[in-house]
């Protein structure tokens, strides 16, 4: 964990501020590659995942910007309305699970509103070994799209595309921007569920290997939970059984019996709450394993995902 202070709070469009942030003792922050995050931690216990935006040079401060979500689960309207200059938070180290692949001969980057912040800092980067990039900034209007004087005025201007919803000419034509699929032409994408859908739907549809498609998703997907019925967890080191309720996860039926798993993003997001399975069919509702690692059906995501089977055996 890391003590760190507000350094400055700054619009940068609607609804959207960034935040500066330096280490309380003024020591240099952990170095980060670009497209890592880090969890805040707020004043009321939540926890959420922020994507770092400055240039991952830079040691002196991390820059994160947040998006007040009219559907916040608490995140969003806490740092806007309560984390002002000055404030103090503890955050954790960067951790980046939507790195830059090595060896790509060309990057397509695709961001979506506030997607934005992971691809910009992949682009500085991108920019600065001096890579061949293109970068497609989609958002509903200019009032709305944060960064884009930084960016019109950064040393890859020429590589940018900006695609509002307003000016219907400035249309993103995903095929178009997706034709000649190749090996060594990598894409990146984050944004809104939907966004990031039709960008990767599209690149499949042009031929596009599975390998070249990177993403970062912000929020889960909405899971239909009507029909969730009651299934059991055993702890395989003790074998103490518990039932988990049509309405609570398994991390919480654990916790309520004194097991703590650790849990950072609570949506199968981020896969820090990950866990073997040695017995019993998973269902899987994260976005963290791919349809491969999820098919092997040996570790799930106990923060969001249940069973298939009556009993699942947990490696804890
Ligand atoms: Fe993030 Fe479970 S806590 S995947």
């Amino acid at each position: 964990m890391i003590d760190v202070v507000v350094v400055s709070r700054t619009r940068e469009a609607q609804d959207i501020y960034s935040y500066e942030l330096a280490a309380v003792d003024g020591s240099p922050l952990p170095a980060f590659s670009a497209g890592a995050h880090i969890d805040v931690h707020l004043p009321d216990g939540l926890v959420r995942q922020y994507s770092l935006c400055n240039h991952p040079e830079e040691r002196h401060r991390y820059l994160i910007g947040v998006l007040k979500d009219p559907a916040s689960r608490g995140g969003s309207r806490c740092m806007h309305e309560q984390i002002d200059c000055g404030a103090q938070l503890r955050i954790s180290e960067p951790r980046n699970l939507f790195p830059l692949a090595h060896g790509a001969r060309r990057s397509l980057l695709f961001a979506g509103g506030i997607g934005i912040t992971p691809i910009l800092c992949m682009a500085e980067r991108l920019a600065h070994i001096g890579a061949d990039f293109e970068l497609h900034y989609c958002a509903r209007s200019s009032e709305r799209a944060a960064f884009v004087e930084r960016i019109r005025t950064a040393p890859f201007a020429d590589r940018l595309f900006l695609h509002f919803d307003e000016q219907p000419q400035t249309a993103l034509d995903a095929s178009k921007v997706l034709a000649n699929a190749q090996d060594d032409i990598h894409l990146y994408v984050c944004g809104p569920g939907g966004f990031m859908q039709h960008v990767l739907d599209s690149a499949r549809a042009q031929g596009w290997q599975e390998g070249c498609l990177h993403r970062e998703y912000f929020a889960a997907a909405p899971v239909d939970t009507a029909n969730d019925g009651s299934f059991s967890v055993q702890v395989g080191s003790t074998g103490q059984v518990f039932e988990v309720p049509a309405d609570q996860s398994v991390v919480q039926v654990l916790e309520r019996h004194g097991i703590e798993i650790a849990m950072s993003c609570e949506q199968g997001i981020c896969g820090t709450c990950l866990t073997r399975v040695l017995d019993g069919v998973p269902e899987h509702r994260d976005l963290f394993l791919t349809e491969e690692e999820q098919a092997l059906n040996d570790q799930f995501t106990p923060c969001c995902s249940r069973s298939k089977t009556p009993l699942l055996v947990l490696d804890i």
